[in-house]
């Protein structure tokens, strides 16, 4: 078994042993877009942190675990203090659960927001919904997506958003010519993870996420969205109740946003 094949391995076992719901092709795509540390002890991985870089300025990072058996004897702190070292004076934005919270305070991450998961196994038969603009994303519409969500996000996430249509599917809001909204949908976790969706209007944000909720009828559901998206209330009354959520926090200043679109849900916890 090659060292890579090892490393998923134990890198799964370690999400299962605090019960993340990561696949090991969910490890692979983290690990395929960014960096990451892993702790070995006696040939286990007992922790991970990974950080997905966009430029010299910007970074995310998440999947910061460390394994049940090992917490509270500082590793969590030696895999941050690594972590900024490698992603020098970028600044980071991360979701952190309640147990990471006062470790990312500690490093100087304060609050700007919160993520509510939402997720359900979906009934096999749904009346479908209305579709209005929507349609199915095709390769020409690549440059608008990835600009859209540049804006959006306030950095420029290329090689997720074409990972994210390669193992998955994305579906645009297009008027008059113009794509004002996208969302994709890939397979993540207990099924299908709906996300990054940006749009200009809690209205579209529920017709792009309306479309995966008939799409994939039958099977585990989650969106991530985020605390001001508005779509809490009507994911829930779509039978996608909020089974949790995270904070946001960020060390550093995040670079402007600039709209009109906005992200609604998030291509993950961990990617932001
Ligand atoms: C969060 C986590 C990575 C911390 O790792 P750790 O090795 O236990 O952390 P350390 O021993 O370095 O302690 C760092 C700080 O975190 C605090 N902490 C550790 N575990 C905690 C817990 N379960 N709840 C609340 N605080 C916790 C410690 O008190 C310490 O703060 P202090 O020095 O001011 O007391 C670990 O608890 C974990 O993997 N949890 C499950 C996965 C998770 O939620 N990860 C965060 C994702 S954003």
């Amino acid at each position: 078994m090659s060292d890579t094949n090892r490393d998923l391995d134990g890198a799964l076992a370690l999400s299962q042993a605090v019960r993340w719901p990561y696949r090991r092709d969910d490890w692979r795509v983290a690990l395929d877009l960014g960096q990451g540390l892993l702790a070995e002890a006696d040939g286990e991985i007992v922790a991970s942190a990974l950080w997905w870089s966009y430029g010299d300025a910007f970074a995310t990072c998440g999947i910061i675990i460390v394994s049940p058996a090992m917490q509270g004897r500082g590793l969590g702190r030696a895999l941050m203090d690594t972590m900024l070292e490698a992603t020098s004076d970028r600044t980071l934005l991360l979701n952190s659960t309640a147990e990471g919270h006062r470790l990312y305070e500690a490093f100087g991450f304060s609050d700007i927001g919160t993520v509510h998961q939402h997720q359900a196994q979906r009934p096999a038969m749904l009346s479908p919904f209305p579709t209005g603009p929507v349609r199915r994303a095709q390769a020409s519409d690549l440059p608008a997506i990835v600009q859209l969500d540049r804006h959006a996000f306030g950095a420029e996430r290329t090689r997720l958003i074409e990972m994210f249509v390669r193992i998955g599917t994305a579906m645009v809001i297009e008027r008059d010519g113009v794509i004002d909204g996208f969302a994709t949908c890939r397979p993540f976790g207990f099924g299908q993870a709906v996300g990054p969706v940006v749009a200009t209007s809690t209205a579209d944000a529920q017709l792009l996420i309306g479309h995966f909720i008939t799409e994939k009828a039958g099977q585990f559901l989650r969106v991530d969205i985020t605390g001001d998206s508005g779509l809490g209330d009507w994911l829930t009354a779509q039978g996608l109740p909020e089974v949790g959520n995270v904070t946001t926090m960020i060390r550093g200043q995040r670079p402007p946003l600039m709209g009109p679109g906005r992200i609604y849900a998030l291509a993950s916890q961990s990617f932001g």
